[in-house]
């Protein structure tokens, strides 16, 4: 124990993103201690791959906008297996968190008249997506760091959390260490907000960078808490695919909203070949109309490149796989062609998006003023995670909230680009506001000393293996290949079965790896430590894929195309029992208030 330094807060605040600094701003505003744990550096986070705007019923570029709407497209979007109290509370609530983002100084493009600017993006009805270019994550992050660096916040940077502490069956702490020396530190507090982001790095293919190993979601769920929706991931329709050292990084939906749009190697715009039924009657049925809409036609519909995500990249795996790809296993996607419809279109482009831009050219050469870009899907997030309260943002566990990615629930089957951002806001400052009032109403408790030597020990474990054959890496990318290809953008039974054996036997392995040197700058051991999250979460996304025997959003089988409605009742829930097996369950959806059951059926038109 003497070698484990102690702090104290009252809220402790895991994962610095959009989620984690909008939750301690607000724990900060009640007056709560409050210290923010980041894996990496400050500012270093996935929300800034959310490029192209944070969606907010603002109706600044179509009046006919409202939180109704907002909420219908959310629902429908995630396949009415949202939570639908959090689906209420973000559309209502968004609009407000965007305007006190510029209040605290973010610069976002504007209108004609001065206003925040809103552009379109798949599945939201109207334009929606309040943005600077193609860098509002960025900016907001920018922004929020600005904002809570002046809160009295404790920032305590490279700290990667190990376990919550409990005492009794509330949360008491958290074991952690600092990556760079390797000393453990014990933070007690009265209440943990988990705002670690996503699980891409589970995957071979992934816009997600080092730090997204399921750390929430696997501490949640050896605390105790419940987990849901875990089948649907997320595979965002373009990520980069050449060179290969860049493949998976995002190419932002803005690029759609502006008007690009997708051909396979014959040239044809392959999106009008497949419209699902209930997206039929709003989407455009020529090029000229879809084309319209992105130029602010109200009477035009969307083109079907701005169809959801899952159907995008469901339609660019099957022309790669019929062999209609580009060369190097994607499709193209063309902004550059604008040039036969506005002026100027070079600069335009560049002004809309000005990091596609440099991205394009930095990394792989190309000029998308003047050419196509080869794009493939991407593991970009998960719409699964901690079960919590609704309004608390509370998960089973007492004193522990969740929000932003890690948490389930807002998004259900499948999240609509730009909900994210406004997401991490709306239930980052509730989580953070709840948390700090559980902390005060709840004084008390404590961290045992037992509890920390026997995570610390496990947690040195690996050095004790120093010389074994079984090394993190080599595990960690086996479990890429395997997700990637089994429980992928496709799912059989077959398939997600064997990676279901697959994955016992690198557990198994897990358990024997080990690592060598000191604790010091050793990479190999936190790859060792972050591996169990990942064999956890990797388990419950298969199992719950293999429990949902239909074709739902983020979640398609080949052997069960088409949607259920037996199993549209339902949400996976999972947990661990009292054996340390993984227990599933089928929890049904409570039923919709009456009030908006009627906005969704209104807006179905
Ligand atoms: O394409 C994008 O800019 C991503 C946005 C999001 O995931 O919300």
């Amino acid at each position: 124990m003497s070698m484990v330094e102690r702090v104290s807060h009252d809220v402790l605040v895991i994962g610095a993103g959009g989620a984690g600094l909008r939750a301690a701003i607000a724990a900060a505003a009640t007056g709560a201690r409050v210290g923010l744990v980041c894996k990496s550096l400050l500012g270093k986070a996935h929300t800034v791959m959310a490029e192209g705007g944070m969606a907010a019923a603002m109706g600044h570029v179509d009046d006919r906008d409202n939180w109704r709407v907002h909420f219908a497209d959310t629902m429908r979007g995630g396949q009415y297996m949202n939570n639908w109290r959090m689906a209420e509370l973000h559309a209502k609530e968004a609009p407000d968190r965007v305007r006190e983002l510029e209040a605290w100084g973010a610069v976002f493009d504007r209108t004609a008249d001065g206003r925040i600017l809103q552009r379109n993006f798949g599945g939201h009805r109207y334009p929606r997506l309040a943005h600077v270019g193609d860098r509002t994550g960025l900016e907001m992050i920018r922004t929020l760091q600005d904002h809570a660096i002046h809160q009295g916040i404790d920032v305590h940077m490279e700290v990667t959390v190990v376990r919550l502490l409990m005492d009794g069956g509330r949360v008491a702490g958290v074991l952690a260490y600092d990556r760079e020396r390797g000393r453990f530190k014990v933070f007690s507090c009265g209440a943990v907000v988990l705002a670690t982001g996503g699980v891409g790095r589970a995957f071979k293919i992934t816009s997600n960078s080092w730090e997204y190993t399921a750390d929430g979601q696997a501490l949640a769920y050896e605390a105790g808490a419940e987990l849901m929706d875990m089948e649907f991931v997320q595979f965002h329709p373009t990520g980069m695919v050449w060179p290969p050292s860049v493949k998976g990084i995002l190419v932002t939906e803005g690029v759609r909203g502006e008007g690009g749009v997708l051909r396979n190697s014959q040239g044809k715009r392959f999106m009008f070949d497949d419209i699902p039924e209930n997206y039929r009657n709003q989407t455009a049925d020529s090029e000229e109309e879809g084309w319209r809409y992105t130029q602010g036609d109200k009477s035009a519909r969307r083109p079907p490149e701005l169809l959801t995500r899952d159907h995008v990249a469901r339609c660019i795996q099957r022309e790669v796989r019929e062999g209609r790809g580009s060369p190097h296993g994607g499709v193209y996607l063309d902004i550059a062609w604008i040039k036969e419809r506005i002026p100027k279109a070079q600069d335009h482009i560049k002004k809309k998006l000005p990091s596609m831009y440099h991205q394009f050219m930095q990394l792989a050469n190309i000029d998308i003023t003047t050419t196509p870009m080869e794009v493939g899907p991407t593991t970009h997030y998960i719409m699964g995670g901690i079960r919590v309260d609704g309004d608390s943002q509370m998960s089973t566990v007492p004193g522990l909230f969740a929000a932003g990615e890690c948490a389930a629930g807002l998004h259900g089957a499948n999240r609509l680009g730009g909900n994210s951002l406004s997401d991490l806001l709306v239930f980052g400052k509730r989580a953070g506001e709840y948390a700090a009032r559980f902390a005060a109403e709840h004084p008390g408790a404590t961290v045992s000393n037992s509890e920390v030597d026997g995570a610390v020990a496990a947690a040195l474990s690996p050095f004790e293996r120093a010389g074994s054959a079984e090394q993190p890496y080599r595990i960690q990318h086996e479990l890429q290949d395997l997700m990637q290809d089994l429980v992928g953008i496709v799912r059989k039974e077959e398939e997600m079965r064997r990676a279901l054996d697959a994955l016992q036997g690198l557990k198994a392995r897990a358990r024997d790896v080990g690592v060598a040197g000191n604790r010091e700058y050793n990479p190999g051991w936190h790859t060792a430590l972050d591996l169990a999250n990942l064999l956890t979460i990797s388990e419950a996304i298969a199992l719950a894929a293999v429990e949902r025997k239909e074709s739902r959003g983020g979640h398609f089988r080949d052997d069960y195309p088409d949607k259920d409605s037996n199993y549209a009742k339902f949400n996976i829930v999972m947990r661990k029992g009292s054996g340390g097996e993984m227990e599933l369950e089928r929890r049904p959806i409570p039923p919709l208030p009456q009030e908006l059951a009627g906005i969704i059926e209104e807006q179905k038109s």
